[in-house]
């Protein structure tokens, strides 16, 4: 519920303490929920549970997990996934990422942070996993006024956890890592990519841990080029790499200047994956990060030998699908390429999207064959 929508008249939101649970009722005093509040965000309170007879407990807390756990063991055959995907699955605010036996959390509301608790609590009792990490560091708690931090909830984690993905082990950082430190909503396109790229050479552009090019090479590249500007992701990636006998070629750079200097290089691949960050963080930045889509996607496409494939992902829920496809189709006309899309992919199956919340569906995945004009 936005602030505007709350009729302060009756209930000032002032009242309530960032994270007080409350019910919440229409005009005419019909029961909608129940809900946390937190005054100071725009969105003044999330619903955690419409039914009436039971408020929000401990036990609603295990009755969520469990209900999320067994869409995700019903999917997946290892224990490598966004176990908890906030509103989409009736926790909002909370996400939690399973790495085997290491669970890392993430919370983004005030309402959630007082729950913390409760959730370790259910963690605990559903997935019993050796530990749990909150990895409270994203820019999005800044929104709700809370701080960051880092925090074992409990157990003793290591420093590093594995996932395995398409036969390739990776080594993922528990505390020092982007995000929760594996993107597991790009899993399903990477398995996708796997039938475009044997004997292929493959680049993959902001390459993270390797996840795409140490995958395709696993499935029959015949040469993968990691690019990224994190010195410690390229670091474990090589580690990974050497651990499942594979030799990618790696290079730490600003993406838009490696993909120049390759271009002015002569250098050529067969298949092209790009997969920012999100250049797109609010409306404002649209403009500019338009722009910033379709120079990456124009840089991508000259790399590209005859009918190779290319991949272009955002992440931006800003940028809509059709916007990105906008960006393909022009930047692909500037470097006089005709475009196929063969294949269009979203965020796994265990990011579900809450059919009223839109922001719960960002990720797009185009996998497009460039022809020559
Ligand atoms: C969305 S993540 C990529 C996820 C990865 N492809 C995967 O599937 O696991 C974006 C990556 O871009 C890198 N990055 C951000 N800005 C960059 C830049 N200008 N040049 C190169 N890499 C950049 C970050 O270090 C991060 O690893």
């Amino acid at each position: 519920m936005f602030s505007n929508e709350v009729d302060t008249a009756r209930t000032p939101l002032t009242g309530f303490a960032p994270g007080a649970l409350c019910r919440v009722v229409s005009d005419r005093d019909k029961f909608l929920g129940y809900a946390y509040v937190n005054p100071a965000s725009l969105i003044s309170a999330r619903i955690l549970t419409r039914d009436p007879e039971h408020p929000p407990s401990k036990s609603l807390l295990v009755h969520r997990l469990q209900v999320a756990g067994s869409l995700r063991r019903a999917l997946y055959e290892q224990p490598y996934y966004r176990l908890v995907y906030g509103e989409s699955d009736g926790v909002p605010g909370l996400v939690l990422d399973r790495f085997g036996d290491v669970v890392v959390g993430q919370i983004a509301t005030a309402g959630m942070e007082q729950l913390k608790g409760d959730v370790a609590e259910a963690v605990k009792k559903v997935i019993d996993p050796r530990a749990l990490i909150w990895k409270n560091d994203s820019s999005a708690r800044d929104l709700e006024s809370l701080p960051r931090y880092l925090e074992v909830a409990f157990g003793e984690p290591p420093s590093e956890a594995l996932v395995e993905e398409g036969g390739v082990a990776f080594r993922v950082p528990l505390s020092g890592g982007q995000k929760t430190g594996w993107f597991f909503d790009q899993a399903a396109n990477r398995l996708a990519l796997r039938k475009y790229v044997g004997g292929a050479r493959v680049l993959d552009v902001f390459s993270y841990l390797g996840a795409w090019g140490l995958g395709a090479l696993r499935a029959g590249a015949t040469e993968a080029t990691c690019v990224d500007s994190s010195a410690s992701a390229l670091e474990l990636l090589q580690a990974s790499a050497a651990a499942n006998g594979l030799r990618p070629e790696v290079v730490k750079g600003d993406a838009f200047d490696v993909m120049e200097a390759m271009h002015a290089a002569g250098r050529r691949f067969d298949v092209v994956v790009i997969d920012p960050p999100a250049f797109i963080k609010r409306k404002k930045d649209i403009p500019k990060g338009e722009a910033a889509y379709k120079r990456l996607n124009q840089l991508a496409l000259q790399l590209l030998d005859r009918d190779g494939i290319l991949v272009s992902c955002s992440c931006s829920y800003h940028m809509s699908a059709d916007c990105l496809l906008g960006a393909i189709q022009r930047a692909a006309r500037h470097v006089s390429r005709f475009v196929q899309v063969v294949e269009v992919g979203g965020q796994a199956a265990d990011h579900p999207i809450h059919p009223a919340i839109p922001e719960t569906r960002y990720l797009k995945a185009y996998f497009c064959r460039a022809v020559l004009d």
